[in-house]
């Protein structure tokens, strides 16, 4: 662990925070072949070979999402992170905290659902389905956040996560 706080999030952490939004919107947009593909598949049913891409493609993302997000969470660990930003007062934080801690609970947790359901082990599709519903909710909330901080309070919020709006 970093024996300091850092001033400003690493570009690795930031260039793996965006990665992430953009692949979480590519799954989500890809996920019906895998679905069709998973319910031929616990059927014991061929599936569509017209699926066959787009589902593999939904495994092939969803995992590169999972090591990222191991990687960040790892950078975190190793590095830190920046501290709140100013006028922050400590239920704001508190929030904040919990927030971000929930969103990589859901994303570790749709990683694990996913692959055990694509590897066969068991059907996790529904609870793959309850966490996507909760992260998609948290992420709304997040982004709402960060938008209202950066621009009605002006605390410069979105510029850690965005250093070209930084002044
Ligand atoms: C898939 C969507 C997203 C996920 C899963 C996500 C997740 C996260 C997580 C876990 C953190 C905490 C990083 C850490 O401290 O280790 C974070 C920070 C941040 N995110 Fe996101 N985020 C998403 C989308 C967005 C969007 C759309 C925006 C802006 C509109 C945004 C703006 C920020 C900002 C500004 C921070 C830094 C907050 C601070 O340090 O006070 N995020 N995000
Ligand atoms: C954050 C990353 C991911 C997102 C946002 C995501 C999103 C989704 C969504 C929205 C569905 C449809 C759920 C439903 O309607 O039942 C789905 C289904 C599925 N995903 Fe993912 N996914 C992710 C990661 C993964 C990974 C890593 C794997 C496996 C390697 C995976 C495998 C599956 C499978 C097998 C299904 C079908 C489940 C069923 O039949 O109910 N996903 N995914």
């Amino acid at each position: 662990m970093t024996s300091s706080t850092p001033q400003a999030y690493r570009p690795a952490q930031i260039a793996l925070h965006w990665f992430v939004m953009v692949g979480i919107v590519v799954q989500i947009a890809i996920h019906e072949p895998m679905v069709r593909e998973t319910t031929a598949q616990f059927a014991g049913l061929a599936p569509d070979p017209a699926d066959t891409t787009l589902a593999m493609m939904h495994g092939l993302l969803g995992t590169l999402i999972f090591v990222a997000v191991l990687v960040r969470l790892w950078l975190r660990y190793r590095y830190g992170v920046p501290g709140h930003a100013e006028g922050t007062t400590s239920a704001q934080a508190l929030i904040a905290g919990l927030v971000h801690n929930a969103l990589y609970l859901c994303l570790l947790g749709m990683g694990i659902t996913g692959m055990v359901t694509r590897s066969g082990v068991a059907n996790l599709g529904d609870l793959h389905f309850v966490i996507n519903i909760a992260m998609v909710t948290l992420i709304l909330l997040h982004a709402g956040a960060a938008l209202f901080n950066q621009f009605v309070r002006k605390d410069g919020t979105l510029a850690r996560m965005i250093p070209a709006l930084r002044r």
